[in-house]
């Protein structure tokens, strides 16, 4: 990636392992001044320990959490949210305050994120917010939703998959281009981030 990242504030939130950690960390190689933020700040700070990275507080859950993030973390460039508390198990088991958790912390509460961060974010910047990686499903139906809240999506298309049958894939893509936005890879995106 060059040095596009060279100084560029960003923010992660999650845990202090799987996606989060990835992202922070790669982030930091390609010269970015780091910003980690999650429910356990201790945990986190344990999780960086070695890796001279700023450890914040945030519950995506929680609007003043949100806001007071926004006023201690000050100008950002770039946002990442991979915080989920996904909603498992066998449908009978399944409580609706589980389903609302998973709701508010994977669509909600980056919403929120969004909301409160963006007057501090470069309008070059950027918000990255995980919700799921599974082409025909995930992907599909969180690009539909933020269509028609408005959002300008695009799929990167090699940046997700699924292990559905190749039509599956084949009529995503067909719809995204078609209805809901815009087809990209992540090999155009990295070209456009060195210009
Ligand atoms: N990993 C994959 O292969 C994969 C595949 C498809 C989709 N995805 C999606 O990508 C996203 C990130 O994946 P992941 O594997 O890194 O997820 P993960 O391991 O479940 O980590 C998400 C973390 O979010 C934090 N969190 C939960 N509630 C929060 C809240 N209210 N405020 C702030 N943080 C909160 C939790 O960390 P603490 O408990 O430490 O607070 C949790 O461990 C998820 O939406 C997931 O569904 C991942």
């Amino acid at each position: 990636m060059g040095t596009t990242l060279q100084s560029k504030r960003v923010l992660v939130v999650g845990r202090g392992s799987g996606i989060a950690r990835a992202v922070a960390l790669l982030a930091s190689s390609e010269g970015a001044e780091l910003v980690v933020a999650g429910r356990d700040k201790d945990k986190l700070a344990a999780a960086y320990d070695d890796h001279g990275i700023c450890i914040e507080t945030v519950d995506v859950t929680d609007d003043a959490s949100i806001s007071a993030l926004a006023e201690r973390v000050g100008p950002l460039d770039h946002v990442v949210s991979t915080a989920s508390a996904r909603a498992r198990g066998a449908l009978p088991d399944l409580q609706r305050t589980q389903l609302q958790l998973s709701l508010d912390t994977k669509v909600i509460g980056p919403v929120m994120l969004a909301k409160y961060l963006s007057p501090q974010v470069d309008p070059r910047g950027s918000f990255v917010l995980f919700s799921g990686v599974n082409t025909d499903q995930c992907v599909m139906h969180s690009l539909t939703d933020a269509n028609f809240l408005g959002y300008g999506c695009v799929m990167v298309e090699d940046c997700c998959a699924t292990t559905s049958p190749g039509f599956c894939t084949e009529a995503s893509v067909w719809n995204v281009k078609k209805c809901f936005g815009f087809v990209t890879d992540s090999g155009k995106i990295l070209k456009a981030l060195k210009k």
